[in-house]
């Protein structure tokens, strides 16, 4: 994998992560080989709704998830993405980007936290095998009654089957 300078940086992949899904998992996992630093946050999205799992249960399954990873640690914020990203010392923030259609969003926050704090977003592509995974998804076949066993880690699925 790649170090160089990125290996200074310290950088923040923010999200609602409701709940962290095999996805999240990976650009962990990418970060963390890129990044000397990775803080992944549990966020409040105020465009999305309550949420099925609080603030508290998402920023506990992702430690859970992540613990394999000895340069990521974990927190929940709620409040502006750039006030936690001064907060913890982020020199980048960094986002998944799955499709095209996730750009325009996307690209939208990166520009607006640049014009509230100055501060960068790097984007990095989720790998095809999942690139179909979103949290949204994952809810809603949970509520139905689906099997998403292959497509979060094994202690959040434990947490799901108390919500189905
Ligand atoms: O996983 P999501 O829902 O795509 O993550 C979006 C999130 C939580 C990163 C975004 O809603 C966010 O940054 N929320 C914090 C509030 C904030 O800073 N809003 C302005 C963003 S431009």
């Amino acid at each position: 994998m790649p170090g160089g300078l990125l290996k200074m940086a310290c950088v923040l992949y923010p999200g609602s992560f409701d709940p962290i899904h095999n996805g999240h998992v990976e650009l962990a996992e990418i970060a963390s080989d890129l990044f000397d630093e990775v803080v992944v946050a549990a966020l409040v999205n105020p465009s999305k709704g309550d949420g099925l799992f609080d603030l508290e249960e998402r920023m506990f399954l992702i430690g859970e998830s992540l613990k394999h990873l000895p340069n990521v640690r974990t927190t929940k914020f709620n409040g502006l993405v750039v006030d936690l990203a001064t907060e913890v010392g982020a020199d980048f923030i960094i986002k998944g980007l799955r499709a095209v259609s996730d750009f325009e969003s996307e690209l939208q926050m990166a520009q607006m936290n640049t014009a509230l704090a100055g501060v960068q977003t790097l984007f990095l592509p989720s790998a095809s095998r999942s690139s179909f995974l979103a949290s949204r998804l994952i809810r809603e076949v949970i509520k139905l009654g689906g099997d998403v066993s292959q497509m979060v880690p094994e202690l959040v699925q434990k947490h799901l089957e108390g919500k189905s």
